[in-house]
């Protein structure tokens, strides 16, 4: 068995875990998240330096609860030290690859560094209940507050993304939507909350690049399309109407994601599609997804719910399989990359893909 301990700070929650791995699922030994949700809720957002300092006061409770509630040794018990290095706020970032850095100067354990969406990919192997049998080549859906992504994976660690976003992220233009109705933050969960009890069909709202050649997403227009509706409505009609601009927003959001990662799931012969990030909490994407995928006859794996937000037991998912390719930084080399990216958008690879798609 080999055990890595895992951490994660590039956002707004300060996570720590403890997993076991095997090729066909990782065992989760603990995983805490202490969350900084309610100390950003004030400001409408994430704010650097405040998350900097948070992560900076809880880390090192955190690592003690995160050793304690694993039941294990630290270090006799671990065989190496995964972090995550981008791509994320660098104020966040730095806290939790230098603790990291320091633990491994202290006990010699190799160091792992994890891209964040690497991790969120192996959400999907955090299941002790069943093995993750998933077949190569696999297409992955990755939704979050940051990123919406298409990105092909022939093996762990090769990757390819073939789709991104060219403005706002799914999970950005929930949270401005989630705003504009007065829901507050983070957007993705009181949308979804107050769609069901409104009408998805009542606006037609666009949705935007759905039959693009591309497999690109833009939001930017769809979250204008809803702050343009809910302008031209006086107030009376904005109360009553809350629910039905959830309940359309969230379809047309949704819909696109689906219809997009069929066309590529196609396009990219993926015999698995991967869902993940935090928007993959969503149910109506879940229930969508799997129902259309099962319907082309192509395997669908989701992470469980509890593994959809960001943690650091996805992060120890990831550094396993790195670890297993022998893939270690000395810790005096390995440096943060806010802006780190899967892979450059092959826009050759690309455009054949979706020619081949009619
Ligand atoms: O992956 P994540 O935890 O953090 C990032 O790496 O960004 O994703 C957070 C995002 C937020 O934008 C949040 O509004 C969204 O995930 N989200 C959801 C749901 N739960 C969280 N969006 C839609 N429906 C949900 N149920
Ligand atoms: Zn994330």
């Amino acid at each position: 068995m080999t055990r890595i301990l895992a951490i994660e700070t590039s956002c707004d929650e300060t996570a720590i875990a403890v997993v076991e791995g095997a090729p066909d699922r990782v065992r989760v030994l603990s995983n805490v998240v202490s969350s900084q949700i309610s100390i950003h809720a004030e400001w409408g957002g994430v704010v650097p330096h405040i998350a900097s300092r948070e992560h900076a006061a809880n880390i090192e409770h955190v690592f003690a609860q995160a050793i304690h509630d694993a039941g294990v040794s630290f270090p006799s018990d671990i065989d190496a030290i995964a972090v995550t290095y981008g791509p994320g706020l660098g104020p966040a970032l730095v806290i939790g690859l230098t603790f990291a850095k320091t633990l491994a100067a202290e006990t010699g354990l190799p160091l792992v560094g994890v891209d964040h969406m690497d991790g969120h990919i192996h959400s999907n192997w955090l299941d002790a209940e069943r093995p993750m049998d998933a077949v190569f080549p696999i297409l992955n859906l990755i939704v979050s507050g940051g990123h919406t992504e298409l990105v092909t994976m022939r093996d762990h660690g090769d990757y390819e993304v073939i789709g991104e976003t060219q403005d706002d992220a799914v999970g950005e233009a929930f949270d401005k939507v989630a705003r504009m109705l007065g829901l507050g933050y983070p957007g993705g969960p009181a949308i979804s909350k107050l769609a069901q009890e409104g009408n998805p069909l009542a606006f037609p709202f666009p949705q935007p690049m759905r039959d693009s050649n591309s497999f690109h997403f833009s939001y930017s227009g769809l979250k204008t399309a809803v702050l343009y509706a809910l302008r031209d409505m006086g107030d009376a009609l904005k109360e009553s109407a809350r629910a039905d601009v959830a309940a359309s927003f969230q379809e047309a959001a949704i819909e696109v994601l689906v219809h997009k990662t069929i066309r590529a799931a196609h396009a990219t012969n993926a015999k698995t599609v991967l869902l993940s990030g935090g928007v993959s909490a969503n149910k109506l994407l879940r229930e969508r997804l799997a129902q259309r995928l099962a319907e082309e006859g192509i395997a669908h794996v989701q992470p469980l719910m509890k593994y959809t937000t960001d943690n650091a037991a996805m992060i120890g998912a990831a550094g396993y399989f790195k670890f297993m390719k022998g893939a270690t930084t000395p810790w005096d080399a390995l440096s943060m990359q806010p802006n780190l990216t899967l892979g450059e958008t092959a826009q050759d690879t690309l455009q054949s893909a979706s020619t081949h798609a009619s």
